[in-house]
């Protein structure tokens, strides 16, 4: 874009919204063979490691929130313990930037050489191990990443995986011919919102300014949400050393709200989808003993703004097809805020310690 960034991070978060919209424009023929063959398994299951983990998340929730078929997400780390009996017909959907991940293909090798199951990749390198082990494969339209930590390969993952949802939806008419092409249109839409995103990105700066001296943070959400809050929290971790957990907000009064004291920072990912009301009642838990509250909400929000000590808001229209097609521009967010964060530090968020790029050992 003719400007010139500090870090490799900051340049390719700003190339998300180019890079989405490449994602979304992808060719019909390619979509259609591989919805074909997830829909002839009998059981689906996702697989992943670490931010691509949390895409593929976000990737099972999209399906079902679709009205799509029920789909199992395990580590590919855990996978074979998991399935010592893995069912037969299943296809496994296995999601990677650079295609190469050891337990990723030690998973889907499993999978395929011991059980049968079809192989259906979402990978960004081409020519990789996985796309050579795969009966179907979308490529990414992320390009070279240079910064370790993946963002804008999540976002084009996430991106692939909602035209999936959508894709099943049509064929399986959950939807109306009409309501499908409201969503799609919305998706498209994501694209300008992660631009204005970018544009106002001072904002999310500011709020990295005030966390950036916190050692603990907790990201609490609510289903798909779960998923963007445990990648923002790795992204802070890894990038700018803070320890964070994240979990199913539900949770909270199962021990994690055990360490709340006055001022403990709690970011609460906190779309008007529905789960919002459940979560105001987590937000309300943690607040009442002290928390301080950091939200991100839709731009039109105003409860879960009401009770919060901070919020970042995300331009998006109030109807559902905006709502049901957010989760990357929630993310994105949550990736710039990191980003921030460890710009504030001094650290140096292209190499994090001891992360590789491409981890090639079990
Ligand atoms: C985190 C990150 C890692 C990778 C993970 C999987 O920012 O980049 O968690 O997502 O190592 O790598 P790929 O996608 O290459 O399989």
């Amino acid at each position: 874009d003719g400007k010139s960034y500090k870090w490799f991070m900051h340049k390719e978060l700003h190339e998300v919204p180019r890079k989405i919209k490449e994602q979304i424009m992808m060719p019909q023929e390619d979509l259609d063979s591989f919805v074909k063959t997830i829909l002839e398994a009998e059981r689906i299951f996702i697989t992943a490691a670490g931010t691509a983990f949390y895409a593929a998340l976000a990737g099972k929730f999209l399906i079902s929130n679709f009205g799509g078929p029920y789909v199992e997400a395990i580590l590919c780390s855990e996978f074979i313990d998991t399935l010592p009996n893995m069912p037969e017909n299943s296809v496994v959907i296995a999601v990677s930037q650079s295609g190469e991940t050891a337990d990723t293909i030690e998973a889907i090798r499993y999978a395929r050489e011991k059980h049968g199951a079809k192989i259906c990749s979402i990978v960004n390198v081409v020519g990789s191990s996985l796309t050579r082990y795969s009966d179907e494969v979308i490529i990414t339209t992320a390009g070279l990443e240079i910064a370790v930590a993946s963002q804008k390969a999540y976002c084009t993952q996430v991106s692939a995986l909602t035209l999936i949802a959508l894709r099943i939806a049509e064929l399986k008419e959950t939807y109306s011919v009409e309501e499908i092409k409201k969503f799609r249109d919305a998706l498209l839409k994501t694209v300008d919102i992660a631009e204005n995103i970018l544009i106002e990105e001072g904002k999310i700066r500011e709020i990295g300014e005030k966390i950036s001296n916190e050692t603990n943070i907790y990201f609490l959400a609510r289903g798909i949400s779960t998923s963007a809050a445990l990648e923002g929290a790795l992204k802070l971790k890894e990038i700018a050393y803070i320890h964070t957990e994240a979990y199913a907000a539900g949770e909270s009064k199962h021990g994690p709200i055990a360490l709340i004291e006055e001022g403990f920072p709690c970011i609460f990912i906190a779309p008007p989808d529905a789960t919002y009301s459940r979560l105001i009642g987590n937000i309300m838990e943690m607040k009442s003993r002290g928390a301080k509250i950091i939200s991100v909400v839709a731009d039109f929000d105003e409860n879960v703004t009401e009770i919060s000590d901070y919020t970042i808001r995300i331009p998006i229209e109030n109807n559902k097809y905006a709502i049901a097609t957010s989760i990357v521009p929630f993310v994105l967010t949550l990736q710039l805020m990191a980003y921030f964060v460890s710009d504030f530090k001094g650290l140096d968020p292209d190499k994090p310690k001891n992360l590789a790029k491409s981890v090639t050992v079990k």
